[in-house]
């Protein structure tokens, strides 16, 4: 298990759901917990309840000099930086049909939910080699990262989905660029299932009214599954069965058209 006491760690988004419930988890083992969020009533509040050693920082993450410089504050007021837990996020629910791609939203949903990370990752690593330290990066991903999940076909999630497939593909191949440079870094991605926050909130006001299929979870088991994953040191962390079962189509799919094709090995 990782020894969280007397480390320090970020979370972003931490002024609700997911991120909140990370702060909590890891102040709990100990940690001392910088909460950063756009949201300043939320994140002063989560800082306040967790007590001493624990400070909000208000930003807006689709910035691209917030992130970079969240993290360099970090640094530079706490001495050190052991975790970061990039997961600020923003939901869309948008027909494709409907998408105008080129509104301010548009770009707010990719600068927060795609670059925020990208950037936070360059900016950790150049400052745990300055200061020749070791860190852990975990990336919230998502669900829809992976597959059209079965449960939420319909929703309209396509650029939502987008950002967090491009998370994904770009999370494996900074994987790869930080073996290639011997980075002292160690990445995760978390892949959260449904889990009942105000994102889920606002198109589903009553958790007891979700379907089976959508095995709805709350901020608290995610946040439990993102910390025992990285205790673990897996690089994929999904947090629902479902996940493998709806990436299917895709590699059975390709498989059989291979097959077809006469291609396959
Ligand atoms: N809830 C789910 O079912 C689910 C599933 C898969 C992935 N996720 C991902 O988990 C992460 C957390 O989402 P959540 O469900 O806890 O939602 P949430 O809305 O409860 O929390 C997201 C937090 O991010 C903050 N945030 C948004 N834009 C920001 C910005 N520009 N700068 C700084 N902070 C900003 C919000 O203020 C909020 O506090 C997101 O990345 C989301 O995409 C959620």
């Amino acid at each position: 298990m990782i020894a969280y006491e007397g480390k320090v760690a970020l979370v972003t988004g931490a002024g609700s759901g997911i991120g909140k419930a990370i702060a909590e988890a890891l102040a709990a083992r100990g940690a001392r917990v910088v909460l950063a969020d756009i949201d300043a009533a939320g994140v002063k509040a989560t800082a306040a309840a967790l007590g001493k050693g624990a400070s909000a920082v208000v930003c807006d993450l689709a910035e691209p000099a917030a992130g970079p410089r969240l993290v360099e504050r970090c640094f530079a007021e706490q001495g050190r930086l052991d975790l970061v837990c990039s997961n600020a996020g923003i939901g869309h629910n948008r027909r494709l049909m409907k998408e105008a791609f080129d509104d301010g939203g548009v770009q707010r949903l990719f600068a927060v939910n795609l670059f925020a990370g990208l950037r936070i990752a360059q900016t950790y690593v150049r400052l745990l080699q300055g200061a020749g330290a070791r860190g852990r990066l975990m990336l919230t991903a998502s669900e829809n990262s992976l597959s059209v999940p079965s449960a939420v076909k319909g929703s309209g999630l396509a650029l939502y989905a987008a950002t967090k497939h491009g998370l994904l593909i770009a999370a494996e191949w900074l994987r790869d660029e930080l073996a290639h440079m011997s980075a002292p870094l160690d990445l995760h991605v978390l892949l959260p299932g449904a889990v009942y926050t105000p994102l889920v909130a606002r198109s589903l006001p009553d958790p007891a009214m979700a379907p089976a299929a959508l095995g709805l979870i709350f901020p608290e088991r995610c946040a439990e599954l993102a910390l025992r994953g990285m205790d673990l040191g897996l690089f994929y962390i999904p947090t629902h069965a479902h996940l493998a079962e709806d990436m299917r189509p895709r590699t059975e799919g390709v498989a059989a058209v291979l097959k077809a094709l006469g291609l396959s090995r």
